[in-house]
């Protein structure tokens, strides 16, 4: 017998719930991760006693009951609501798009009144088949939306012009017609209290965890000490990029600490401009309704994907579907190896979505052991 039930490569979300489960049963787990902490990119760092997200600001949203009540279980959690503004052509507009933001930007009163304007707006600009994202977010929501809000700061995001990116990528546009700032639809939403490292601490509490240690580095050794493993890094590395690499969209992150108490009295800004090379400004303590003397900022820089930087956003376009699709073939031969995660199902997963995977596939593992 190995001496581990299950090797953990990853301490993010997806192998912290799993390393809970399996520990739960009396499962024998080993966690490691490259990195120097736990939680992936939920990780938060106190700086100046505020948790800073280090990794882009993360809201826990869901409409699901037994999700909520599962990490409820490791936190308490605060009742923030996410309601961002965007900064445009020299002035504050609220998002998502909804009738404070179409008041702010025609004046108009009554939904009525809205309805009519974005209707006017897709009968003149709108395409019938729209053959890039320019015409595709054209015809949904018109022109002064499109090049108030969406052309530059998509551009930046993607950095591709708008009319060179594929429609696929807006497929729709939220639009509200009330008077409702709340950027999500969930009925449960908030902040842990204390920071999202406390789910994780509580998550692995009783396992053990290897920090600043790499799979890769040791995957012989790594591979004969368990019986098996849950791995949530990267699925075309742990096949040695047989069918080459998956592209990813990366992000550089900025911070600062201020010498004031509330530099924009809000946990989020867009800046839409493209003389801005951010695309937002993220005000961490806000997320918890902090009242430091000073605080932390955060510029969120858009930038191309290379192998040494951090991989955020999969391209999920079909060139990369496709090298997945392969890769995922692979995988479905290996008895021994879950894969699991962002990294390892290349996919965009929010933290809910990444829980309740994680919790799905440790049901049907333990089940069947
Ligand atoms: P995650 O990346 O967290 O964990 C993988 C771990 O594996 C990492 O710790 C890594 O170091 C480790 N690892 C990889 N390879 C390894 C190796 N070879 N050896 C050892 N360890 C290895 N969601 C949401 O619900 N609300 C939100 O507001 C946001 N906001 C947000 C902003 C930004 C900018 C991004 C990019 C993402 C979000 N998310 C989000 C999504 C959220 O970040 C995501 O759901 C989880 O972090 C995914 O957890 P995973 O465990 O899958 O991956």
């Amino acid at each position: 017998k190995k001496e581990y039930d299950y090797l953990i490569v990853g301490s993010g979300l997806f192998g912290s719930v799993f390393a809970h489960e399996a520990t739960k049963i009396g499962k024998k787990c080993l966690v490691i991760d490259k990195r120097n902490h736990s939680g992936g990119n939920i990780h938060c760092e106190n700086i100046e006693g505020i948790n800073v997200h280090k990794y882009g600001p993360h809201i826990f949203h869901t409409n699901d009951k037994k999700i909520w009540d599962y990490v409820n279980q490791f936190a308490d959690f605060n009742h923030f609501v996410y309601s961002p503004l965007s900064f445009s052509k020299g002035k504050l507009y609220n998002l998502p798009f909804n009738m404070n933001t179409f008041y702010q930007l025609w004046g108009t009163k009554t939904p009525e009144e809205a309805k009519a304007k974005i209707e006017e707006q897709v009968a003149i600009y709108g395409f019938e088949k729209p053959k890039n994202l320019e015409e595709q977010a054209l015809s949904i929501v018109g022109k002064d939306i499109y090049e108030q809000f969406i052309k530059e700061y998509t551009e930046k995001q993607w950095g591709r012009k708008a009319t060179d990116l594929p429609a696929f990528i807006i497929k729709r546009i939220p639009i509200r017609f009330t008077f409702d700032n709340n950027y999500f639809n969930d009925k449960y939403q908030g902040i842990p209290i204390g920071g999202y490292n406390k789910i994780i601490e509580n998550l692995l509490k009783n396992v053990e965890v290897k920090l600043s240690t790499n799979y890769f580095e040791n995957k012989e050794f790594f591979e004969n000490i368990a019986t098996k493993i849950v791995f949530t890094g990267k699925i075309d590395e742990y096949f040695d990029y047989q069918y080459g690499k998956l592209e990813y969209r990366s992000l550089r992150f900025e911070s600062e600490i201020l010498e004031t108490e509330n530099f924009q009295g809000n946990a989020g800004i867009n800046y839409n401009d493209s003389e801005f090379g951010y695309t937002r400004i993220v005000e961490h303590k806000h997320f918890e309704f902090g009242n430091q003397k000073k605080t932390v900022i955060t510029k969120e820089y858009p930038e191309n994907w290379t192998s040494e930087k951090e991989a955020y956003y999969p391209i999920n376009d079909e060139k990369n579907q496709e090298i997945y699709l392969n890769y995922k073939k692979l995988s479905e031969n290996l008895n021994h190896v879950i894969f699991g995660g962002r990294l390892a199902e290349y996919r965009y997963y929010d933290m809910h979505q990444v829980i309740a995977s994680a919790l799905h596939k440790s049901k049907i593992e333990l089940q069947n052991d």
